[in-house]
């Protein structure tokens, strides 16, 4: 048996877990954010650094608590190290380094996206659905990718969005249309009274024989849409709730239409009978629904990580660093975060 505590800190949540065997998740506590930052409308780098600094001790112990385990009982420590935000990324680099060293256990230094595009083997559906390997939609805050998964950590970035990441359109639309941040739960809800045919919004791409996604032009066509052409700013109180609601949801369909229409196109071109969905955006009904369906036409299985591994968590950290353990490939004790993605998804 082994026991792998990962710590979790690369943008706005502070999270520890213990995890058996790359599988069963002990503890798995996420502290977030959302309220520090929400007034001003986007993680602010500062304040999130500064919250981890806080909260990371505490995370810890109530993870090793939860899991009823002691510090000894632990046989690595496995931490992000990025991408993400540097200054909170060194939050938690710093407390697994120092922990790797005063308990003398491996450190493993996990990519923070290829452990969400290996989230899904935390489904208890996963193994049945045919395991490895599968093609990975990851569709975050700040990422929307897709991975050839050969196995944990045989991955291959197959493409990804050259501008705004599927989340990062949710945020913005939520910001036009006045909602708050973070903004997808409020566009998902506002969407469940729209009619999602009410406006045809554009769908970049869909049929490229590419896997590369672009969700700036729709962005900007909703943005458009409210509040008139060449216009950033206007009144969303002249248009009815009906009417926010029909764009929220002529929006979600439109997004949700390529998410899902790229991701069985990337299948098809990797000939590969197994999909898998992790990231923030994966806890969205409609692309959760459309995903099923649309897996069910093509004759395609589908694996969606369970939500409390969609946002960012270190269970799924901790379960693809069982991978790294195995395969002998730890971290040194000079370990440093890094912000972009300057060193290739393993
Ligand atoms: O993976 P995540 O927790 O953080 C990043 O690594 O980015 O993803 C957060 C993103 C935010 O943009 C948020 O608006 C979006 O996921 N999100 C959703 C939903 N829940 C969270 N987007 C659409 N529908 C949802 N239900
Ligand atoms: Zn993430």
């Amino acid at each position: 048996m082994t026991l792998i505590l990962g710590i979790e800190s690369s943008c706005d949540e502070t999270s520890a877990a213990v995890v058996r065997d790359g599988r069963d998740v002990l503890s798995n506590i996420v502290s977030s954010q959302f309220d520090l930052h929400a007034r001003y409308g986007g993680v602010v780098p500062e304040i999130a650094s500064r919250a981890h600094v806080e909260r990371i001790d505490a995370v810890i112990e109530a993870a090793l608590e939860s899991a009823n385990t002691r510090y000894e009982e632990i046989d690595a420590i496995a931490v992000s190290d990025g991408p993400g935000l540097v200054g909170s990324l060194l939050v938690g680099v710093t407390a697994a380094k120092t922990l790797a060293l005063t308990l003398d256990r491996p450190l493993l230094a996990v990519d923070h996206l290829a452990a969400h595009a290996a989230s899904a083997s935390l489904a208890p559906d996963f193994a049945t659905n045919g395991g490895w390997p599968a093609v990975a939609l990851v569709v975050s805050g700040g990422h929307t990718s897709l991975y050839l998964v050969r196995s944990a950590l045989d991955q291959t970035l197959l493409g990804q969005t050259v501008d705004d990441a599927a989340g990062e359109a949710f945020d913005k639309v939520a910001a036009i249309l006045e909602l708050g941040f973070p903004g997808g739960p409020a566009v998902e809800r506002l969407a469940r009274g729209g009619n999602p045919k009410a406006h045809r919004f554009p769908r970049t791409w869909i049929n490229e024989p590419h896997d590369n996604f672009s969700f700036s032009g729709l962005k900007t066509a909703v943005m458009y849409h409210v509040h008139g052409v060449g216009k950033k700013y206007g009144d969303i109180a002249k248009r009815s709730m009906s009417e926010q609601a029909d764009v929220a949801a002529s929006f979600q369909a439109a997004l949700v239409d390529v998410l899902v229409g790229k991701t069985i196109a990337a299948a098809a071109r990797a000939a590969t009978p197994h999909i898998v969905v992790g990231g923030g955006v994966a806890a969205n009904g409609a692309l959760r629904q459309q995903l099923h369906d649309a897996c069910n036409a093509h004759a395609l299985k589908l694996t969606l990580t369970p939500g409390a591994y969609c946002t960012d968590n270190a269970a799924m950290l901790a379960a693809l660093a069982y991978h790294l353990l195995l395969a002998g490939q730890t971290a040194e004790l000079s370990l440093e975060p890094r912000s972009g993605l300057v060193r290739p998804v393993r």
